[in-house]
């Protein structure tokens, strides 16, 4: 048995560091049923790093800025420094969560709001409702900005008023969702661990790139 997940994990990562187009593919299909999206709204990155990294050269600018909170996972605003990209960071609550209108406040000519939920690393929770109704309200305004919903720690929640927002990435084309795709390491027909995004590609969004 061991010999063979071992024989199998070594073809993979063979293949995988050759030409992983087909595997892509598949993963991407994979992820897309899991999730009731289509294929073409699913982008899978190699780490949430890269992810991050293109939602940031695609959305902000230095005319655009980033929305986030303090503290939360930093990448986003270290991207900001190396691109020159203005931050305005909006400090959490007493409570520790995210300080959503404030950050509504801040979102005005924003280029994207980063919104790490549960957030990392104060562990607070915004429920659905909250989340619905904070996109709801950036969409109104003439450029929103993109929001991208940092779910990398999805699987953990047990708060009952939260729910993934891959239906407001399916609502809203300027809402991007990111997830990390675990996978038990032991079982031999899968990728330890891939980053998957689920994002709505309308060109729109994506031609409406800041300058
Ligand atoms: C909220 C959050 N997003 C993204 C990442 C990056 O994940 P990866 O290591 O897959 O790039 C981390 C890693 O700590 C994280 O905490």
């Amino acid at each position: 048995m061991l010999s063979s997940i071992v024989a199998s994990k070594t073809a993979r990562l063979l293949a995988a560091c050759v030409c992983p187009v087909v595997g892509a593919g598949t993963l991407t299909m994979a992820i897309a049923r899991l999730h009731g999206v289509q294929a073409s709204q699913v982008l899978i990155g190699c780490g949430s790093v890269e992810i991050l990294r293109m939602a940031m050269q695609a959305f902000t600018s230095r005319t655009r800025h980033l929305v986030t909170a303090a503290p939360t996972f930093e990448t986003p605003g270290e991207y900001a420094d190396t691109f020159a990209v203005p931050i305005r960071a909006v400090r959490v609550g007493a409570n520790l969560k995210l300080n959503l209108s404030t950050m509504e406040l801040e979102a005005q000519g924003a280029g994207l709001v980063y919104i790490c939920n549960p957030n990392n690393p104060t562990g607070s929770v915004l429920g659905a409702a909250e989340m619905g109704g904070f996109v709801e309200r950036l969409g109104r305004a003439s450029q929103a900005p993109a929001v991208l919903v940092d779910e990398a720690y999805h699987e953990y929640v047990d708060d009952p008023s939260y729910k993934t927002s891959i239906p407001l990435a399916v609502a809203h084309r300027n809402v991007i969702v990111n997830m990390l795709a675990r996978v038990v390491p032991s079982l031999p027909n899968v990728p330890l661990r891939r980053n998957a995004t689920i994002r709505l590609p309308d060109p729109a969004v994506w031609a409406s790139r800041p300058t």
